[in-house]
Protein backbone atom coordinates (compact mmCIF):
# COMPACT_ATOMS: atom_id res chain seq x y z
CA UNK A 1 0.00 0.00 0.00
CA UNK A 2 1.21 3.07 -1.23
CA UNK A 3 0.78 6.60 0.37
CA UNK A 4 0.31 9.61 -1.24
CA UNK A 5 2.86 12.75 -0.58
CA UNK A 6 0.08 14.69 1.41
CA UNK A 7 -0.90 11.78 3.43
CA UNK A 8 2.83 11.66 4.61
CA UNK A 9 3.25 15.22 5.13
CA UNK A 10 0.58 15.47 7.59
CA UNK A 11 1.57 13.00 9.23
CA UNK A 12 5.00 14.51 10.79
CA UNK A 13 4.67 17.29 13.07
CA UNK A 14 5.75 20.42 11.77
CA UNK A 15 8.07 21.88 14.24
CA UNK A 16 10.73 24.66 12.84
CA UNK A 17 14.26 23.19 11.85
CA UNK A 18 17.05 25.08 13.96
CA UNK A 19 19.86 25.65 12.66
CA UNK A 20 22.85 25.49 15.33
CA UNK A 21 25.39 28.41 14.71
CA UNK A 22 29.32 27.31 14.36
CA UNK A 23 31.06 28.45 18.04
CA UNK A 24 34.27 30.03 17.62
CA UNK A 25 37.34 27.40 18.86
CA UNK A 26 39.95 29.42 20.99
CA UNK A 27 43.30 28.96 19.19
CA UNK A 28 44.70 25.54 20.00
CA UNK A 29 48.88 26.65 20.89
CA UNK A 30 47.60 29.93 22.36
CA UNK A 31 44.86 29.80 25.84
CA UNK A 32 41.97 31.79 25.52
CA UNK A 33 43.32 33.97 28.76
CA UNK A 34 46.54 35.27 27.80
CA UNK A 35 45.82 35.82 24.01
CA UNK A 36 46.35 39.55 24.12
CA UNK A 37 49.09 38.86 27.04
CA UNK A 38 52.70 38.92 25.63
CA UNK A 39 56.40 38.74 27.34
CA UNK A 40 58.53 41.49 26.33
CA UNK A 41 61.90 40.52 26.73
CA UNK A 42 64.99 42.63 25.51
CA UNK A 43 68.57 41.04 24.51
CA UNK A 44 71.76 42.58 23.27
CA UNK A 45 69.84 45.79 22.00
CA UNK A 46 66.82 43.92 20.65
CA UNK A 47 63.11 43.26 21.74
CA UNK A 48 61.39 40.58 21.42
CA UNK A 49 57.72 40.07 21.71
CA UNK A 50 56.41 36.58 23.23
CA UNK A 51 53.06 35.28 23.58
CA UNK A 52 53.27 32.65 26.76
CA UNK A 53 52.59 28.99 25.81
CA UNK A 54 51.68 27.09 29.13
CA UNK A 55 54.32 24.52 29.96
CA UNK A 56 57.23 25.51 27.56
CA UNK A 57 60.55 27.03 27.76
CA UNK A 58 60.70 30.61 26.83
CA UNK A 59 63.09 30.21 23.95
CA UNK A 60 60.84 27.34 22.11
CA UNK A 61 57.97 30.00 22.63
CA UNK A 62 59.84 32.54 21.21
CA UNK A 63 61.32 30.49 17.99
CA UNK A 64 57.77 29.35 17.47
CA UNK A 65 56.51 33.19 17.27
CA UNK A 66 59.97 34.11 14.79
CA UNK A 67 61.27 36.30 17.54
CA UNK A 68 64.83 35.61 17.17
CA UNK A 69 66.34 35.01 20.20
CA UNK A 70 70.16 34.21 20.52
CA UNK A 71 70.81 30.84 22.17
CA UNK A 72 73.16 27.90 22.19
CA UNK A 73 73.55 24.95 24.20
CA UNK A 74 69.93 25.18 25.33
CA UNK A 75 70.97 22.81 28.40
CA UNK A 76 71.23 26.44 30.55
CA UNK A 77 75.17 26.18 30.65
CA UNK A 78 76.49 28.81 27.79
CA UNK A 79 74.26 31.48 28.83
CA UNK A 80 74.00 32.74 25.64
CA UNK A 81 70.23 32.93 25.55
CA UNK A 82 70.44 35.37 28.64
CA UNK A 83 67.29 37.77 27.89
CA UNK A 84 66.17 41.01 30.70
CA UNK A 85 62.01 40.47 31.07
CA UNK A 86 61.02 43.72 30.65
CA UNK A 87 57.25 42.87 31.16
CA UNK A 88 55.17 39.98 31.51
CA UNK A 89 57.52 38.23 34.33
CA UNK A 90 53.85 37.07 35.92
CA UNK A 91 53.65 34.83 32.95
CA UNK A 92 56.84 32.81 33.82
CA UNK A 93 57.80 29.93 36.49
CA UNK A 94 60.24 31.19 38.97
CA UNK A 95 63.49 30.63 37.95
CA UNK A 96 65.40 26.95 38.64
CA UNK A 97 68.30 26.37 40.56
CA UNK A 98 70.26 26.24 37.11
CA UNK A 99 69.42 29.65 35.81
CA UNK A 100 70.05 30.85 39.67
CA UNK A 101 73.59 29.08 39.76
CA UNK A 102 74.20 30.45 36.06
CA UNK A 103 73.05 33.78 36.78
CA UNK A 104 73.87 34.33 39.97
CA UNK A 105 72.56 38.28 41.38
CA UNK A 106 71.20 39.07 37.73
CA UNK A 107 68.39 36.97 38.19
CA UNK A 108 67.28 39.21 41.10
CA UNK A 109 67.52 42.36 37.95
CA UNK A 110 65.12 40.23 35.88
CA UNK A 111 67.84 38.15 33.79
CA UNK A 112 66.62 34.61 32.92
CA UNK A 113 67.85 32.15 30.45
CA UNK A 114 65.10 31.28 27.45
CA UNK A 115 66.09 28.06 27.31
CA UNK A 116 65.09 27.16 31.24
CA UNK A 117 62.45 29.64 31.61
CA UNK A 118 59.14 27.88 31.39
CA UNK A 119 56.08 29.54 30.58
CA UNK A 120 52.75 29.34 32.44
S1 LIG B 1 71.23 28.34 25.28
FE1 LIG B 1 72.91 28.02 26.59
S2 LIG B 1 72.15 28.63 28.50
FE2 LIG B 1 70.45 28.79 27.21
Amino acid sequence: MKKDASARKDSFPSAPIEKKKPQKRPMKSVRPDVKNQRIVLSQKGNKYYVQPEKGKVLLDAALKQSQDVDYKCRKGTCGKCAVTVESGKDWLMPPSEREQSRLKEQVNKGVRLACQAVTR
